[in-house]
């Protein structure tokens, strides 16, 4: 058997002879493929602007930035994220705290947010920082609720979530419609719902965040069209945009997201199917049926402590026999870049001590998903 990985990416002959024909055209920078990738974005997740960029950091870095934030504003995010909100936040000098979350879905909810709002007597919230985690959109109607009570700007960060949809008034609608946010954002790397080497999107209804956000993206320049060769520069900036070429594939890549996200889901529904009511300590978290995933992560729930082992046993076991789990996420607070006052935050650290994530991508092949599920269940006699 060759090795297993948390996740891959999907690549087919369209995709390759897409990413040729791109290096055929002058502009290999911002040129045709931009554009189209652009529109494709906006048509299929239905928001009136979408830009795409050179990763789901910058994508977020970009969120920030257009909301005019200053510096100690207050921001509220997950506990349990990849860092990158984390360190666009703090390189902005934004006043953080983070929020706990469900001990099974790794997610925050929004009791945990008032909980956080009560507990540090929060005034003046600026931004909620919700993230999808694993492509499992929860919550988002209520969270909304949150945002007109506090009046804060809500960004998704939507990096595992590119094709997950959820209900409102009967109908499924997209993630990065922004229908109840702001912003949203979404990472195209390889391991993502689609591709397109390294990239970001970021999507919103908003006409003057989006001015900012191409303005940000290039620098702050802001060119006169007729005489190309003046232009100004509005603010200051960063080079955040993405190339035609890795547009071609991402474009490539769009084009067979629901292909994708259908065999997604059957890994889902066999690793349910096996694993959900096969042994009282193993859990895998209970989503809502109001929402349609994107299937990006698997997560498995072990309580180890009743095993008497370690999750770090089980990780080595897994990897033994050449599959390679994964954590998403280590707690922000435990890294050695966090120093803030000592936080250790409940549910979190349970969430922390029993969940992974198993393999899950298009092309794991239907044996060794077998094999993954009967080393799992081996592990439990
Ligand atoms: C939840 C989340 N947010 C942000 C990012 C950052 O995206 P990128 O790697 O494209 O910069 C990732 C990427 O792994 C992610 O998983």
């Amino acid at each position: 058997m060759k090795k297993i990985p948390y996740g891959r990416q999907y690549i087919d002959q369209n995709d390759k002879r897409t990413l040729l024909n791109s290096l055929k055209n002058n502009l290999i920078t911002t040129g045709p493929y931009v554009e189209k990738f652009q529109e494709k974005l906006k048509k299929y997740l239905k928001c009136k602007f979408s830009y795409v960029c050179s990763s789901g950091t910058a994508a977020i870095h970009l969120a920030l930035l257009s909301l005019d934030l200053k510096k100690n504003d207050i921001i509220l995010m997950p506990s349990v994220n990849f860092i990158a909100s984390y360190n666009m936040a703090k390189s902005m000098g934004l006043k953080i705290y983070l929020v706990d979350v469900d001990h099974i879905t790794g997610q925050i909810t929004p009791k945990k947010v008032s909980e956080c709002i009560k507990k540090n007597k929060l005034k003046k919230i600026k931004v909620l920082i919700i993230m999808h985690h694993g492509g499992y959109p929860e919550n988002i109607l209520n969270f909304h609720s949150l945002k007109k009570k506090y009046n804060f700007f809500i960004i998704e960060d939507a990096c595992h979530a590119l094709g997950a949809r959820y209900k409102y008034h009967g109908k499924f609608i997209k993630i990065g419609s922004c229908k109840h946010s702001d912003i949203c954002t979404f990472s195209l790397h390889p391991v993502k719902t689609i591709t397109s080497g390294e990239g970001g999107v970021i999507t919103t209804n908003n006409k003057k965040i989006s001015n900012k956000i191409k303005l940000f993206r290039n620098h702050g320049i802001i060119r006169n069209f007729k005489e190309y060769w003046k232009y100004d520069i509005l603010n200051v900036g960063y080079n955040y945009r993405i190339s035609d070429i890795n547009c071609a594939l991402g474009l490539s890549q769009l084009n067979k997201i629901n292909f994708f996200l259908t065999k997604r889901e059957k890994i889902f529904n066999r690793y349910y199917k096996e694993l959900s009511n096969f042994n009282s300590n193993l859990k895998i978290p209970k989503y809502s049926k109001d929402i349609k995933p994107s299937f990006h992560l698997f997560l498995i729930n072990i309580n180890f402590e009743k095993l008497k082992k370690k999750k770090d046993h089980f990780f080595n076991y897994l990897k033994n026999n050449k599959i390679f789990p994964q954590f998403h996420y280590i707690p922000i607070y435990k890294f050695s870049i966090f120093k803030e006052k000592k936080t250790k935050l409940i549910d979190s650290e349970k969430y922390y001590k029993n969940t992974l994530s198993i393999p899950i991508y298009v092309s794991l092949k239907e044996k060794e998903q077998k094999n993954i599920i009967n080393k799992i269940k081996k592990y439990f006699v």
